[in-house]
């Protein structure tokens, strides 16, 4: 599985490229397709990023992730 970094992910936040991609315990899933995440925003969540700390605000679980394929793996990071 290929690797990407948060930088490009950022990419992928529904404005600067046609992919919107969001990450999720590590995997990154394709949500472009989904009328929910038009233009990168779900709600008052923005895609392009690691949402993994978002989703308790859900009033859904993880399981809306199931339908979606995996892209990628997010590298981990050494920002500070
Ligand atoms: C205020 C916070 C949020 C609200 C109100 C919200 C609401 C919803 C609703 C109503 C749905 C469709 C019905 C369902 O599957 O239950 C949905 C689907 C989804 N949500 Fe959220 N959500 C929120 C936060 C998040 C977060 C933080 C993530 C990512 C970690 C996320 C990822 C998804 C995904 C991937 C889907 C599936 C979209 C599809 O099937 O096309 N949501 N959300």
């Amino acid at each position: 599985m290929k690797e990407y970094t948060k930088s490009q992910l950022a990419l992928r936040n529904g404005q600067d490229r046609d992919e919107i991609w969001v990450a999720f315990r590590g995997q990154i899933y394709d949500v472009t397709h989904s009328r929910l995440w038009r233009d990168g925003k779900h709600y008052e969540h923005w895609a392009g990023q690691d949402l993994t700390d978002e989703l308790p605000d859900a009033p859904h679980t993880e399981t809306v992730f199931d339908k979606f394929e995996v892209v990628g793996i997010l590298a981990v990071s050494h920002e500070l």
